[in-house]
């Protein structure tokens, strides 16, 4: 189903409207999974699995690169060479794991305005502070608590 967007805020605004389409309903309530509400933070990581389990790195490539979902490409390069058209607003994903542990990897991708709050990058499980949400989107988070976790397997994954 086709659902039309007015996207006539900034392109955060954007993407976050254009991924919730196809992100499907996430897990507030769900027995065993953390709630958007429920995000425990210590210093800058998210220490605990929102689902309690490790996610699926090979789910989360697809994530990261599925253009209509995350659309990470568009601020972010990640070592594909085959998607062409990879942005660099943000840093450059290649070699994250790296850089950083899962915990912090884990509240980046979460809500990365805990660390700056003037960031570009869009929160992708947070849903209260968010603008210009349409009515059906409200109380929902970008992605799943289960893709967040499928994401940060696959950037854990990234050690160069
Ligand atoms: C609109 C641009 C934008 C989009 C879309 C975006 N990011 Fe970011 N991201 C940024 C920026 C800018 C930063 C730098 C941190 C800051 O702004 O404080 C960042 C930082 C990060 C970091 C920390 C990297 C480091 O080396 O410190 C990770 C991890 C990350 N993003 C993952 C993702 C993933 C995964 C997606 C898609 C699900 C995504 N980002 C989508 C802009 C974006």
């Amino acid at each position: 189903m086709r659902i039309p967007v007015v996207c006539a805020g900034s392109i955060a605004v954007c993407c976050v409207l254009a991924s919730q389409l196809s992100a499907g309903r996430a897990g507030e309530g769900q027995p065993g999974i953390v709630a958007p509400s429920e995000i425990v933070v210590v210093g800058d990581t998210i220490p605990v699995s929102l689902t309690g389990l490790p996610g699926d790195a090979v789910r989360g490539r697809a994530i990261v690169l599925d253009r209509a979902v995350g659309n990470c490409l568009i601020c972010h390069q990640v070592p594909v060479p085959a998607e062409t058209f990879q942005g660099n607003i943000g840093p450059d994903l290649r070699g994250v794991g790296g850089r950083l542990g899962e915990a912090q990897i884990r509240l980046r991708v979460v809500d990365q305005s805990r660390l700056n709050p003037a960031t570009m990058m869009p929160p992708f499980y947070r849903v209260d502070d968010l603008t210009r949400v349409a009515a059906r989107f409200k109380g929902l988070p970008v992605l799943s608590a289960s893709a967040i976790e499928d994401v940060v397997a696959y950037l854990v994954s990234l050690k160069q």
